[in-house]
């Protein structure tokens, strides 16, 4: 891991699904740590009172607008990947594992390579918000377990593929916070801006997994020294510079 820190005062960063939820939290805190201009993607109309906030019509799986929001960005240093969708399936709805795959897979993936020449110009990072379910699915959420461990994956791949070229890939593996997206759910969960300081304080200390809550957490120091990360370490070898 690189240790060096990144400071978030003076930066340009570009959050998905800002609107509401954690993708909302982390728009306030890149703002209270400083940041020069935060992009809000989001699907319907929204303003914010800091004009340091630009709104940026964004639906990650729409190719046109993803189009239309490079050419309104000039600089990027820090894109957050966060808009996600999650539904309860067991998995005989092969359409259900499409959606998730679409927003939660493809539309990170699509993100990144759009900005991708900005992120290479500023030597930047890309944040992925995946779930701690990207290394164990919870079966009644199967799909979106899925899709989570592919986005993994794919953010493994590209960590490798992007550290030669100067650009940080961390991913959020993100337990229970409060949002709509586990409204129902009767389960110990930290405020969004309690997720959202940990999430920038592990942006900060470019870890390349994040683990932002207290059940998360819990992973972290057999996640770091698992077989799995020194098998993902021993293969990112295979990229040369
Ligand atoms: N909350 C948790 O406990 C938890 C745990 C692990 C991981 N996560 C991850 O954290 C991220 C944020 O989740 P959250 O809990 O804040 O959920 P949330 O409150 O349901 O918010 C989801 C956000 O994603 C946006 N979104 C959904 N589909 C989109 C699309 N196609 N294009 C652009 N934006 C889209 C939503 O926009 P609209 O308002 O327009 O629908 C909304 O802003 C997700 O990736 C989620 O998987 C959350």
């Amino acid at each position: 891991m690189n240790n060096q820190k990144i400071d978030i005062t003076g930066k340009v960063i570009l959050v998905t699904g800002a609107n509401r939820g954690i993708g909302n939290a982390l728009v306030e805190e890149a703002l209270k740590r400083g940041a020069k201009l935060v992009y809000a993607g989001v699907r319907r109309p929204f303003t914010h009172p800091d004009p340091r906030v630009m709104s940026l019509t964004l639906d990650v799986t729409n190719p046109e607008q993803i189009r239309q929001a490079v050419e309104k960005v000039e600089s990027l240093d820090i894109l957050i990947n966060n808009a996600g969708v999650a539904y309860y399936d067991d998995l005989s709805d092969r359409a259900v594992i499409e959606q998730h795959l679409a927003v939660n897979l493809f539309g990170t993936h699509d993100m990144i390579q759009a900005f991708l020449p900005l992120l290479l110009h500023s030597r930047g990072t890309i944040v992925n918000n995946l779930s701690m379910l990207s290394l164990a699915p919870l079966p009644p959420i199967a799909s979106y377990s899925i899709s989570k461990a592919a986005a993994l994956s794919m953010t493994q791949s590209m960590r490798a593929y992007l550290a030669v070229k100067g650009v940080t890939v961390q991913a959020i593996l993100t337990g229970p916070v409060d949002t709509d997206m586990n409204r129902g759910l009767d389960i110990p969960k930290i405020p969004t801006e309690v997720a959202a300081q940990n999430i920038f304080d592990g942006i900060e200390l470019k870890q390349e997994e994040i683990f932002p809550d207290p059940l998360s957490k819990s992973l972290a120091e057999g996640w770091f020294n698992s077989s799995s990360k020194a098998l993902e370490r021993q293969n990112a070898a295979s990229v040369s510079a």
